[in-house]
């Protein structure tokens, strides 16, 4: 059986319905497979680049656009169909590039315009998808717009574009409301005017260098068109859009109950979440992808609960996907999986849009740790750190990472990996707190240790500087002596590897259209046990602490190498049959 895909194409029939854009809508391109182009993100498997933090091409300890471009044939080989770019825009990195200074170009310490065209271009080339991420909820106080806004008056257009207010009391001393930032301490900030007298106040959600955009002022629209449409000339595929859940703001910006002070849960109901008129954003931005045909996307970032109110963002002309953290915080349990897997088809399958699977990014705990932890569930987005109150086995952990990666490219729908994973790194626990970047971390008095601890610059050579990551030993962020083992060019061709065996799920997963398939639960031996059929490959998980005995059949995947005889505990295996 073939895999579907563009890359079955013949390299001019190739460049002619991709490179140039030119698409074969209504023609199944593989005979094996029945997605069209314009459909290849219903069961894409897109992997996230967190630029800074993958391969630096220059010496300074950052990665960099041009560091990607050398390893596009690396992601080719491991059998992904797509690539997502983390903000490599004009950025102070205060939020590490969260913080957009200049929506359409890139930041000097990643290279320049020039460096994202020719990396669109040569991905396309490939065969791999571009994605970029889209922050539209806030912009850098570096942002020529917010400079303009701190230079104007109160009630100032200047102002509009953003959420000023003026602060309670006699003296305006006291913040608009009682609404908290997501990295800690207050959402709000009192600004000094060019007297040195103290003046308005702006909400930022999250540091107080990202105020947040007004999304009732009708400019601010019409700036993010403009943006959609550079990148979108610029060949990108689709759109992340970060925090997509928080643009608009309940009216009249009311305070937090005790109750909503006191949930710090990601998908807690809050005034500031989730808010009906977020959608029309969506669909408007949906018409302006159409203008560029049928397969450009959009992808949701919205921590949102229940289900049913995140599938609300893929309802036909919204968006394409949002990513399942409901699936990325459940813990290693049966029940839990099984329920979250039942969940997330139905309410998806309801919007009319396929489920998307993740369990790692860049602002949780790696799951190969995460998973291996007693508490799974309080750790999204405290991190883990020296004084944390458990530490994961390593091997407990790296087996429970493989088992569930083995389970989840056996889903149906579309799967994000995230740079790294691959090679099974973990969650780098013993980063000294004076290195520490992440915002959470500063802004929590190191209560909370955030999110540095899986962005540590990926190890590809375990014998060069820096693991391979820069030809100079910089690196943003320290890596520890493990990387060197599970560095990428060790893993490399050696079957018992976590990338090789990465590699042989995402082939199998192709050949056996498993991602276009359907899951349908079977009976299994041992209630510790899942056990699934999707089309002709049988999957099964052990969640327990005994093996169980194996149906009859082939083993065609097996998250232990070798594969026992056995459904061995924290073990998952693909049969073919059945
Ligand atoms: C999203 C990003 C996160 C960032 C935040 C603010 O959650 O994934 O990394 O800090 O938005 O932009």
């Amino acid at each position: 059986m073939r895999p579907h895909g563009l890359e079955q194409n013949q390299p001019s029939e190739r460049s002619r319905s991709f490179g140039q854009r030119t698409r074969v809508v209504g023609m199944s391109n593989s005979s094996s497979h029945p997605l069209r182009p314009a459909d290849w993100w219903q069961d894409a498997v897109i992997y996230q680049v967190y630029p800074r933090s993958f391969a630096d091409s220059n010496g300074t300890g950052l990665g960099d656009l041009k560091g990607i471009q050398g390893h596009l044939g690396d992601l080719k080989s491991l059998g992904v169909d797509a690539v997502w770019l983390s903000p490599f825009y004009p950025s102070p990195q205060n939020d590490a590039g969260y913080d957009v200074s200049d929506y359409t170009d890139v930041d000097p310490s990643f290279g320049v315009l020039a460096d994202a065209e020719k990396l669109i271009f040569s991905a396309h080339e490939l065969g791999l998808r571009i994605i970029v991420d889209l922050v539209p909820n806030h912009s850098s106080s570096e942002h020529r717009w917010f400079q303009e806004a701190l230079a104007s008056t109160p009630g100032s257009n200047a102002r509009a574009r953003y959420i000023f207010r003026d602060g309670l009391g006699e003296d305006g001393d006291i913040p608009p409301n009682n609404w908290e930032s997501v990295f800690g301490g207050p959402a709000w900030t009192r600004i000094t005017q060019a007297d040195g007298s103290p003046g308005q106040w702006y909400l930022h959600l999250f540091d107080s260098s990202q105020p947040d955009f007004d999304w009732t002022n009708q400019e601010v629209w019409e700036h993010f068109d403009g943006v959609l449409r550079f990148w979108l000339d610029r060949g990108v595929d689709g759109f992340r859009v970060d925090v997509a859940h928080s643009l608009m703001k309940e009216p009249g910006l009311p305070d937090l109950s005790d109750a909503q002070l006191a949930d710090r849960s990601p998908g807690a109901a809050k005034p500031f979440w989730d808010q009906d008129a977020v959608h029309d954003v969506y669909r408007h931005w949906s018409g302006i992808l159409a203008e560029y045909g049928e397969d450009r996307i959009l992808c949701a970032e919205a921590w949102v609960w229940p289900l049913e109110r995140m599938a609300r963002y893929v309802r036909p002309g919204e968006m394409h996907q949002a990513f399942n953290f409901a699936y990325l915080s459940a813990p290693w349990q049966p029940e839990a999986l099984r329920d979250v897997i039942d969940e997330s088809l139905k309410a998806f399958g309801d919007a009319g849009a396929p489920s998307t699977w993740v369990l790692s990014n860049h602002d949780v705990v790696r799951h190969t740790s995460r998973l291996a932890l007693a508490d799974q569930e309080s750790i999204v987005p405290g991190g883990l750190g020296p004084n944390s109150p458990e530490r994961p086995d390593p091997a407990l952990a790296t087996r429970r990472g493989r088992a569930a990666t083995a389970l989840m490219l056996a889903l149906p729908g579309s799967a994000y990996l995230y740079q790294g994973e691959e090679l099974g790194l973990p969650e780098v626990i013993d980063i000294p707190d004076a290195l520490r970047e992440d915002p959470t971390f500063h802004r929590t008095n190191g209560e909370r240790y955030g999110r540095d601890g899986c962005r540590v610059p990926i190890p590809w050579v375990k014998d060069a500087p820096a693991f391979g990551f820069s030809p100079s030993r910089e690196t943003w962020l320290p890596q520890p002596e493990v990387f060197g083992e599970l560095a990428r060019d060790q893993q490399e061709g050696d079957p018992s590897s976590t990338l090789e065996l990465y590699k042989t799920l995402l082939q199998l997963r192709k050949e056996h259209a498993l991602g276009t398939g359907q899951l349908s639960w079977q009976e299994s031996a041992d209630p510790q046990a899942l056990r699934f059929q999707n089309g002709n490959v049988t999957v099964l998980c052990n969640f327990g602490n005994h093996p169980v005995a194996l149906p009859d059949g082939k083993i065609i995947a097996s998250s232990i190498w070798p594969a026992p005889s056995e459904l061995a505990p924290d073990h998952t295996v693909w049969i073919k049959g059945h």
